[in-house]
């Protein structure tokens, strides 16, 4: 499942990302400002595609997984949330540390989770039901996307 694979290491990039984020010190305002940028423009690609190629098309193939997806939705939102929040806030602020930090958690407590035990209950259902096709399609629907998501992110 080669798919699993890319969201992995997707999280891995995500992860160094969001740590260094709230690592960076206050008086490195551009700094702060450029990883945020870099993070959310990572983020919004992998969850996105996420979605559409792992998430939308598990819940097509087996309704029991309707709740998990909801969930890793709701968590999707959150983050997403939490990085507006530091998009107004003003990089020197103290309250940027927090949020910065909670961000960097939200994001390892999303990775564990699908790391520990979602990917691998769809890997088991998706072994029984559906060949490796399955995953290649997505995998190459995930890949497209990231060009697109890369040229348009370029004009
Ligand atoms: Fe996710
Ligand atoms: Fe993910």
């Amino acid at each position: 499942m080669q798919i699993f694979d890319v969201l992995i290491d997707e999280h891995s990039r995500i992860e160094r990302l969001a740590h260094r984020l709230e690592a960076a010190p206050p008086e490195a305002i551009a700094m702060r400002r450029e990883l945020l940028d870099n993070l959310r423009e990572t983020w919004t690609h992998h969850a996105r595609a996420e979605e559409k190629t792992f998430y939308d098309p598990l819940r097509t193939i087996d309704g029991s997984f309707d709740e998990v997806v909801l969930e890793a939705y709701a968590n999707h939102n959150a983050i997403e949330a939490l990085m507006r929040e530091l998009e107004i806030l003003n990089p020197a602020d103290s309250r940027f540390d927090a949020k910065a930090r909670a961000l960097y958690y939200a994001m390892v407590r999303h990775f564990e989770e699908e790391e520990s035990w979602i990917f691998d209950a769809a890997k088991r259902r998706l072994a029984a039901s559906d060949p490796e096709h399955w995953a290649e399609n997505y995998l190459s629907d995930y890949l497209s996307s990231a060009v697109s998501n890369k040229s348009s992110s370029s004009l």
